[in-house]
């Protein structure tokens, strides 16, 4: 069987972004492949976090994944920093990895940008992701459109290794939706909707309140013009929406483009902002479940030991090939 693996970070509250972009095809993939899905609390320190504030993220991520419909006896769900091979391997591809790919990376720069002082972890963040990727040997990755990079990088570096050590990584693929893969802001539809934007109002938080979406909905920003139309170049704002629209109802944009001709944007967006909260509402229940339950823990202990079997095996392999010592 295929194995898929992805993560999220546990810094801010998710937005409807990462669970289109991201969550929602895990929750398809869980049937078909062997799937690991993580919080990447090691990737999410690569920007200062308080201890508090970070443990509670990373609990609300990891039932969040339940919540959206991952189901623990069918894929991995656990905390990265439970299972160390990450680390381990993290170090051995930064090694492998030259400055000025990173460098490169557009995601570094924008993050910091303008910035005094900028972490090394933040800089070298792209190797560790491709250890996560590589650790399971994953033949495919569930990302939304900002992740394509950092997994090219993946590519490169499992190429390198397999050049230089001899034939051993999988070169991981992509898998990016078509519709959705880059939500943008609804505020402004240049910047990709995004948990770190300091306008609460531009993003759609996974547990907001329906009253809250519906008016983050009904104030999102469109164009003076009247018709609902998908062409994203000329029209991003209603296009953006109209990609919301389609894929949390599952009809095609098509289908909203033929619903919705002639009429104005109010009732557009008083419909999306139902949708939504469609979706939404029972995910927030199953959310507050979930974390009444404590049952959290366990699913995450169960998630770190199955994934820690295959991750240690590949490190020790890993080590063996680049002529470490055996420890015995
Ligand atoms: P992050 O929140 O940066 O850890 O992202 C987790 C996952 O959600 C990654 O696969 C991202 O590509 C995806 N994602 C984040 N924001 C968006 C967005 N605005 N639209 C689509 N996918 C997104
Ligand atoms: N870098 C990703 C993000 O910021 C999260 C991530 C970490 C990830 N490791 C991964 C995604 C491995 C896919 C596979 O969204």
């Amino acid at each position: 069987m295929k194995t898929v693996l992805s993560g999220i970070q546990p810094s801010g509250k998710l937005t409807l972004g990462n669970y289109i972009g991201a969550m929602k095809n895990f929750v398809k993939l869980q049937n078909d492949y062997q799937c690991n899905f993580m919080v990447v609390d090691l990737h999410a320190i690569t920007v200062p976090q308080e201890p508090e504030a970070l443990r509670e993220q990373s609990e609300a991520v990891a039932a969040l994944f339940i919540a959206a419909g991952i189901d623990p006896n069918k894929a991995n769900v656990y905390m990265q920093s439970h299972v160390p091979p990450h680390a381990e391997l993290g170090w051995l591809l930064t090694t492998l990895t030259s400055m000025g790919e990173l460098e490169r990376m557009t995601q570094f720069k924008d993050k910091s940008a303008g910035k005094d002082s900028v972490g090394a972890g933040l800089f070298v963040y792209p190797a560790l992701m491709a250890a996560d990727i590589l650790v399971y040997n994953a033949d495919l990755v569930p990302v939304g459109e900002d992740q394509k990079q950092h997994l090219e990088l993946a590519r490169d570096l499992a190429g390198r290794f397999n050049h230089r050590f001899g034939d051993y990584f999988t070169i991981p693929e992509p898998y990016i939706p078509k519709v959705g893969a880059r939500i943008m802001s609804l505020d402004d539809a240049s910047k990709k909707m995004s948990k770190s934007n300091p306008n609460p109002g531009s993003y759609i938080a996974l547990l907001d309140p329906p009253d809250v979406i519906r008016k983050k909905i009904s104030r999102a920003t469109t164009d003076s013009g009247k018709e609902i139309r998908y062409a994203p170049d000329e029209k991003p704002e209603i296009s953006n929406l109209m990609s919301i629209y389609s894929q949390c109802s599952g009809m095609s944009l098509q289908e909203i483009q033929d619903k919705y001709e002639g009429q104005m944007y109010g009732g557009f967006k008083k419909d999306l902002g139902e949708v939504i909260v469609a979706t939404l509402e029972p995910l927030q229940q199953k959310y507050d479940e979930i974390r009444k339950s404590g049952q959290i823990h366990d699913i995450l202990a169960q998630g770190a030991d199955k994934a820690m079997e295959k991750a240690s095996r590949t490190v020790a392999e890993v080590k063996e090939r680049m002529g470490f010592l055996p420890a015995k």
